[in-house]
């Protein structure tokens, strides 16, 4: 299967959480509709939603229910709530090739709006006809995991000495988990057995880990397909896998590397010199190496499902998300 049939296969249900999105964040306050209502015209992949989609159908034989559509539709909310609060954390002007509502109205409008999406989608999951109390408990864990490893980043971009560990941490808090919640919960609306859960659990673990990686080499690489600023790590002091990568293979530049890294606020020509250092010491290929690692975990955590096409839609999306270019 190919990435564009992925979104085929799944296609009139994603439609309905589209509108189960919209429908959420509906108010009187005008600030508010309008402020939503421009997001939601440019809304993002909705990998959240696909995955939690194709899950549901991997463990049912194709069956998705309403409760898998409203905690399809928490994840995405959750989502984007997180993205209206990093961008206030990173000081981000664009994304999804648009002026970030940060940028627009400010940071604290953005992160009371990001309140909005986070309460309406624990809203969602209480509308579920069984397990709204589990699936609460779920993301809830996924919250504390996000700003966790928010704060260990900005720890870490203090310190300066985060570890490949330390990163994988990091990923998995901020990105992974929320793909690990909504795989669980939507194997659980369909009543799969604990075999399938954890198949789906390790599976979206490593996707989410792999998706993370991605975006980080992405930041690196560039592309104007991305829609939202690159080079942006260094300048926030992150410490991703291309750079560590190159530091595991020149071990003894470190010192120095850590120094420019350090110097980056005042300095910020310094980047140049770093990714000049992620380039000569194959950082990028370091990290793909690891990015195909974690794919080809996810595609093995497959074969407990059963084989058909939302297993094989499973393991494109995996594909899909290795060689994405936005
Ligand atoms: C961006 O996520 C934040 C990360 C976890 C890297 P996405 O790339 O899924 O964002 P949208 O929703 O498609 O814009
Ligand atoms: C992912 O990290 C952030 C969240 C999970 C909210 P990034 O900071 O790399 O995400 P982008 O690059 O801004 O989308
Ligand atoms: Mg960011
Ligand atoms: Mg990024």
């Amino acid at each position: 299967m190919e990435g564009n049939q992925i979104w085929d296969y799944i296609g009139p249900e994603l439609q309905q959480v589209r509108e189960l999105v919209r429908a959420s964040l509906s108010s009187d306050i005008r600030l508010l509709n309008q402020t939503n209502d421009n997001l939601l015209q440019h809304s993002g992949k909705m990998v959240r939603p696909v995955l939690a989609l194709l899950v549901a159908k991997a463990c049912s034989q194709g069956i998705v229910t309403p409760d898998t559509l409203l905690f399809a539709c928490a994840a995405e909310l959750m989502h984007n709530a997180t993205l209206l609060h990093d961008d206030v954390a990173d000081n981000s002007p664009v994304r999804r090739g648009q002026p970030t509502v940060m940028s627009i109205l400010g940071g604290r409008a953005s992160v009371l709006l990001g309140d909005f999406w986070l309460v309406k989608a624990v809203e969602r999951i209480l509308q579920a006809r069984n397990n709204a109390e589990a699936a609460v408990r779920i993301f809830a864990a996924t919250l504390s995991d996000l700003a966790e490893g928010e704060m260990l980043q900005l720890q870490k971009a203090e310190t300066l000495d985060a570890t490949e560990n330390d990163y994988y941490r990091i990923i998995y808090n901020k990105t992974a988990s929320l793909f690990e919640a909504a795989a669980a919960t939507a194997a659980m609306s369909v009543g799969a057995s604990t075999a399938y859960r954890k198949a789906v659990k390790t599976y979206a673990v490593q996707l989410g880990t792999a998706f993370q990686i991605r975006d980080d080499i992405l930041d690196v690489t560039g592309g104007a397909a991305l829609g939202k600023p690159t080079g942006q790590d260094l300048l926030e002091r992150k410490m991703t896998l291309p750079l560590l990568g190159a530091l595991a293979n020149c071990p003894a530049r470190s010192a120095e590397i850590r120094e420019l890294l350090r110097e980056i606020p005042d300095r910020p020509t310094n980047r140049e010199a770093i990714l000049g250092f992620i380039r000569e010491h194959d950082g990028l290929v370091y990290a793909e190496r690891k990015l195909e690692g974690y794919r080809d975990m996810a595609v093995f955590a497959l074969r407990e499902l059963p084989e058909g096409p939302a297993r094989e839609a499973l393991a494109a999306l995996a594909d899909f998300i290795v060689k994405r270019e936005k």
